[in-house]
């Protein structure tokens, strides 16, 4: 296991402008290694339990922690809604008052950022986002994991995301700058990513001299090595009166082999699930470009970086 990593001071997971270009490489770097010497790491979380808290739904997520904890020793309890919903029957306060009690962290996919902030404000353990409405930071480790197995020089690629400005995109956004990623955002007009992540994510291209361009004009992707799409309606922002809409106006942003083509692509990627001959064409997502599963399943090596780090401390 290494022990340099410039990672001491991590707490929590919660969101991607929390951590700096070092420790974010210091975590692909770990992820990396224990993917290929998961033995090394088999006792890691011995002794540990990790609480899971879902308050939305989760194939990925879920397994993918709760097989990751075991594959490091650990316990891993599910935690939906039966207990009633986060903040109403309790406070969020005594939610990570009480769970600090007998676990040894809390990994909580929520629909409020601030139900994030409040567990890891008055939890004692700590807190890893499993995605929340403004953030997706395990997914956008596990995408730079990703691209790392493919490109030697993280600098050197121009990633492009398609579609909803959303928790997912913000994440990668939030990420691909610290890294020094070039990255080209095309949204919809009136979908693009919020103010305040914009503004940050400038900053942080600015310090690690990427290019961050963003777009409503799907004719201007220009050339990327790898473009990246999620579905155009979150959880929580279902509202069918607004379905047929939605489907019209994103229509000309579908990712696609014609898109993947002009843009001199090889690599599409998607946090799934797909909403397939929406944002995604079942070809292109079943075809030899589509790294998928690849990302999917670096989700929980990812993961057991985190957990590793965070539990080391
Ligand atoms: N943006 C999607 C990601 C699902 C993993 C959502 O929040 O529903």
């Amino acid at each position: 296991m290494s022990s340099t990593l410039p990672l001491t001071s991590l707490v929590n997971f919660l969101a991607d402008d929390q951590l700096n270009k070092a420790q974010l490489l210091a975590l692909i770097e770990l992820a990396i290694n224990i993917k290929k010497h998961p033995n090394d790491y088999s006792q890691a979380l011995a002794g540990k339990s990790v609480a899971m808290i879902f308050e939305k739904p989760s194939l990925r997520t879920h397994v993918s922690f709760d097989m990751g904890i075991n594959k490091l020793g650990g316990h891993a309890l599910y935690l939906g809604q039966q207990n009633g919903k986060l903040g109403e029957r309790e406070r969020v306060s005594d939610y990570a008052k009480n769970l600090s009690c007998f676990a040894d962290l809390i990994v909580a996919r929520v629909f409020s950022h601030d139900s994030i902030q409040g567990l890891a404000e008055h939890a004692s353990i700590p807190v890893i986002n499993a995605l929340c409405d403004v953030y997706h930071p395990c997914q956008a480790l596990a995408d730079f994991v990703t691209l790392s197995e493919t490109y030697a020089d993280l600098s050197q690629v121009k990633l492009a995301y398609v579609g909803d400005g959303n928790n997912v995109s913000n994440s990668l956004m939030l990420m691909a700058a610290t890294l020094g990623v070039d990255f080209t955002l095309i949204c919809p007009a009136g979908h693009e990513a919020q103010q305040d992540i914009i503004e940050k994510t400038k900053l942080l291209a600015q310090e690690s001299g990427s290019k961050l361009t963003l777009t409503n004009d799907i004719n201007a992707i220009g050339k990327q090595d790898v473009i990246y799409t999620d579905t155009w309606i979150s959880m929580g922002d279902e509202d069918s009166s607004k379905k047929a809409e939605i489907l019209a106006k994103f229509a000309p942003y579908q990712v696609n082999h014609a898109l993947m083509a002009k843009a001199q692509a090889s690599m599409v990627l998607h946090c799934q699930p797909a909403h397939l001959e929406e944002e995604i064409t079942t070809e292109l997502f079943d075809s030899e470009l589509s790294k998928v599963f690849q990302q999917a399943e670096n989700r929980m090596w990812a993961q057991n970086a985190v957990l590793v780090t965070l539990l080391a401390n």
